[in-house]
Formats: C-alpha cells, structure tokens, sequence
C-alpha cells in the first residue's frame, strides 16, 4: 500500500526549514505520496521548489482559512480556533476525486509540518486495515500520551489533557485505511469543533475503539514527536547595519 502522508502548512519565517526537515525524512521511506496543502490563496515559490527538489511523489494544492477562522497573532490566543482544518479536507477531497478503493490500496495520514517523524513510522502504519494508532511524544502536557493495550486490544488511554474525549489521541497518533476514507465520502475535520476534538469527531464516525489496530510494539514505542519549533527572534532584521538581503522566499513575507 501506498501511505499518502497530508500536510497543512503555512507561510512563517520558520516555514521552509519545516519542510525541508520533513522532505528529508519523506525520501527514506518507500512508496509514500506527499499531498501538501497550502493555506493560501495561491501556490507559493517556497513550497513548489521545495517539493521540486524533493523528489518525492507529491501534490500540491491550497486553500485559505477564512479570516474569521484565522489565529490571531498574540500566541496566548493561539488555542481559539483549530488549525489545518480546511487544508487537510482538501487533500481529503483530492483522495476522493483522484483514487479508487477497488485500484488503489493505500493508507492516509495527517502529519503536521512541523511534527519530528521516525521513518519506521511509516512500516507500522503501511498495514493499516481500520485505524492503527501508537503513541505520541511530547503533546497533551506529558512525554507520552498514547493508548493503553490489553491482549492486542487498546483498552484505555494515558491521556489526561480533556482525557474525556472519544479518542483522546493527537492527529499525529493514528494513520487511516484509504478504503474506509473512500467508503466514508463526507467525513471532514470541523471549523467549528472544540479545541482537541478534531481528531475525536472524524474518528467517531469511521470506527470503535474495539477496532483500533496498536502499532509500535502493543504501543510501547514512541516514533513521533509533536515538536513546536519556537518563533525566531528577528528583532535585528530592519536594523540599517544589516545588509545581507537575500532574494529568497524564505525571507519575503
Ligand atoms: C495540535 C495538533 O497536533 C494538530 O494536529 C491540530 O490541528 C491542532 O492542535 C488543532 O487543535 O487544531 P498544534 O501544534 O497546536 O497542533 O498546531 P500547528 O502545528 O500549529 O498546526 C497544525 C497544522 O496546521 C500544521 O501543519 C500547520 O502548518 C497548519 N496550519 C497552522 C495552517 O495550515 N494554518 C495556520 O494558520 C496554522
Ligand atoms: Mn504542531
């Protein structure tokens, strides 16, 4: 099976380095199709040269989170609205138009750009027949925060942040069979869902907890990170002693 790995992103001073962290852990894994989503209105520079020199399989697509849904600046309001939502439909859309169930025997994943990935990751997930899941590194205020398994079975999970929900896992927690994606064609992330219920609210609607297939030996292992890369300090970039300007996307806003 083929893994299409779907990943929102968008334009900040950190972006391509990102990317590129990401590209470079892609290229070590085999039959793994990029689908990159960009939130904006148009394609950009950076991204299609990155992708461009990747060689990897990839799509390129974008779409604009409405200005009502945007974050604002101050990062102490960073949790009011959630983050990738239109982006990663669209790539879900773009399974649905372009792929199908009976040809194509693949499995999807959510990857935020800026997640540190593991690349036998991606052998644990490549036999996905529902949902697979594993732990997570560093999210929901522990090391660790992942489901607890019994006999092969997830029975509960070492999750406390909302630890309530449906499926109280990380997007980067679980990888998805194609088929049930393609046999589901109106499953989508929510604009307006709740802080940490995204992951819940999709996972509700195509299987139980009692179908859940643990990776990462009975999900012991820890083979992804949910990294936050710290916002640059660039408070030296309009001093006039400061000449080196280079004509890079990566430094044009
Ligand atoms: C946590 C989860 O790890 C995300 O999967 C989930 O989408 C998010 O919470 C949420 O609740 O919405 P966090 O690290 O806080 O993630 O989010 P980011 O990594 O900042 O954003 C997730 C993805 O959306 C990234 O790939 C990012 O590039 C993208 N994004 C973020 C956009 O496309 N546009 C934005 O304005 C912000
Ligand atoms: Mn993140």
């Amino acid at each position: 099976p083929t893994i299409y790995v779907i990943t929102p992103t968008y334009w900040r001073p950190v972006q391509e380095a990102e990317l590129t962290r990401l590209s470079h852990t892609f290229q070590l894994v085999p039959k793994l199709h990029w689908i990159v989503i960009e939130d904006s209105n148009t394609t950009t520079k950076l991204v299609g040269d990155l992708l461009r020199r990747s060689l990897l399989t990839y799509t390129r697509l974008h779409v604009a989170t409405p200005q009502a849904y945007k974050l604002p600046a101050n990062p102490k309001l960073s949790w009011v609205h959630p983050r990738g939502v239109l982006q990663r439909n669209l790539g879900l859309q773009w399974l649905r138009t372009n792929l199908d169930a009976e040809k194509q025997k693949g499995v999807v994943y959510f990857a935020d750009d800026d997640n540190t990935y593991d690349q036998a990751l991606f052998e644990e997930m490549r036999s996905t027949k529902t949902v697979s899941v594993w732990p997570v590194g560093l999210v929901g205020g522990l090391l660790v925060e992942g489901p607890l398994v019994e006999g092969g079975k997830v029975v509960s999970w070492n999750s406390v942040w909302k630890r309530h929900r449906p499926f109280p896992i990380d997007m980067a927690g679980f990888a998805i069979n194609l088929r049930l994606l393609l046999n589901h064609p109106n499953v989508a992330f929510k604009l307006k869902a709740e802080i940490g219920y995204q992951e819940s609210l999709l996972l509700k609607e195509i299987v139980t907890i009692s179908e859940l297939e643990p990776r990462a030996d009975n999900c012991s292992k820890v083979l992804v990170w949910h990294t936050r890369t710290e916002a640059p300090k660039l408070d030296q970039e309009n001093n006039g002693s400061y000449i080196f300007q280079p004509n890079l996307p990566c430094f044009k806003k």
